[in-house]
């Protein structure tokens, strides 16, 4: 099948790595900066799909951005009251990201927008977006009983009314939606989550002049009448892409690797923690900021690891981590035990599944629960035929499991495009 990847097993991992540009913050930051006052340069911008669906969006909604490289963006603010009528559907392609905040953005606008995405993003649950902007007063309508795409954001009569709003699930996609809402609707608009998600979103709108009020896991963000935008946005490094390296050169015996300037905001570094709980060697240098972002180099050599346990509580600082930390926990000694990650079962596929048929495949260890999985580990991996379910990080952990074990073929494994185009070429690279 067109698409497959093979992976061979690779003896030793050495040498310096650059991750590429932050997803996360590379959506955000082209966001605020098509709403801002003035022209913003972003540079290590992530030229990945997901994040060229947030670029395409804007476009359509008449932003300027020019593309001066892969990695630099020069976008044109339009204000907070700038953008315009799409002539067209826009396509979320893969990305939960871009049209859930967009979702928060387009709530209070006088136009009518209507999305679509792939497969994937047609099946994940929106109405934990579409209720809360509809309490503050939206006109949102999609499929089946508003749960999924398409979604169409119908203008509303009167401007948006601030909530107080308590989620039901930890996550900085509804989190930030709330708040892009909250930035256009009348008084105040409280969000509190069970346990704190990423607030890169918190960050990048007070580095854009914006007061924010923070007690605990809430947010308060009071109506705005502009957004000063900062001349330049130095995206840090993806902790999410990272991950494969940090695991890979934990479980590859004579592993030494230095992964360059990666984001270390606490809200993402679960996985740092987790990898020394199990008895990973990680050591963080240069620690520095980059705009209200921490970011250091990330040295990792390889270590004995042994089983955890760890649930609901960290897992916002590393969800899009699990699968990678499946593979960790697979080759460390003794068990491991995951709960609270019931979340993973709306992602781009249902990752406890995924992990579970595909990773058993390699050596069968995995059991899964309605929330978690339970992993035996002191593997030997076998080589195997694995299915990606197109879904990016399945296939990146998949294919370090293949170079930490005996090899593997990936069905599907272009999905790496939507996070890390150049995933392949660098894990090639080390092997020589
Ligand atoms: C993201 C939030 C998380 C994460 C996703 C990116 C973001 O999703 O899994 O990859 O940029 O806000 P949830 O908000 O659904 O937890």
């Amino acid at each position: 099948m067109g698409g497959n990847k093979t992976i061979d097993r690779l003896e030793r991992l050495q040498g310096e790595i650059v991750v590429p540009g932050d997803k996360s913050i590379s959506h955000r930051s082209v966001m605020l900066a098509s709403l801002g006052d003035g022209v913003v340069r972003i540079t290590n911008f992530l030229h990945a799909q997901d994040c060229l669906s947030t670029v395409a969006c804007m476009r359509s909604l008449g932003v300027k951005v020019d593309e001066v490289s892969d990695t630099q963006l020069v976008v044109y603010g339009r204000g907070i009251k700038g953008l315009t009528e799409a002539a067209g559907i826009i396509d979320a392609g893969n990305s939960g990201t871009t049209l859930r905040l967009m979702m928060g953005i387009l709530a209070p606008q006088p136009f009518l927008t209507t999305f679509t995405g792939d497969v994937s993003l047609c099946q994940r649950p929106m109405a934990r977006v579409i209720k809360p902007l509809s309490k503050m007063g939206a006109q949102i309508v999609g499929r089946n009983g508003n749960r999924f795409l398409p979604i169409t954001v119908v203008p509303s009569a009167q401007s948006l009314q601030g909530i107080t709003y308590t989620m039901p699930m930890a996550s900085a996609q509804v989190k930030s939606a709330i708040l892009l809402a909250g930035m256009y609707a009348d008084g105040e608009t409280t969000v509190t989550e069970p346990y704190t998600s990423r607030d890169h979103t918190e960050r990048m709108l007070e580095s854009f002049g914006v007061p924010l009020k923070k007690k605990g896991t809430s947010v308060t963000i009071k109506r705005i009448k502009e957004l000063h935008s900062p001349e330049h946005i130095e995206v840090p490094g993806d902790i999410s892409s990272a991950a494969y390296w940090l695991v890979a050169a934990s479980v590859i015996k004579d592993s030494d690797v230095l992964l360059k300037n990666v984001g270390v905001n606490p809200t993402r570094t679960g996985i740092l923690d987790v990898l020394c709980s199990m008895g990973a060697d990680i050591v963080l240098l240069n620690k520095r900021l980059s705009g209200k972002e921490p970011v250091a180099d990330i040295r990792v050599r390889y270590a004995e690891l042994h089983g955890t346990k760890f649930g609901a509580e960290i897992m916002p600082r590393l969800i899009d981590e699990i699968p990678i930390i499946t593979l960790a926990a697979m080759l460390a000694e003794g068990k491991t035990v995951i709960t609270g990650a019931g979340e993973l079962r709306v992602k781009e596929t249902d990752r406890l599944q995924a992990i579970m048929d595909q990773f058993n495949k390699l050596a069968p260890c995995i059991r899964g629960t309605e929330d978690g999985l339970i992993i035996k580990g002191g593997q030997t991996l076998q080589t195997a035929v694995c299915f990606s379910y197109h879904d990016h990080r399945i296939a990146m952990a998949l294919a370090i499991a293949g170079a930490a074990g005996n090899g593997v073929e990936i069905e599907a494994g272009e999905c790496v495009n939507i996070s890390y185009p150049e995933f392949y070429d660098i894990l090639n690279g080390l092997a020589k």
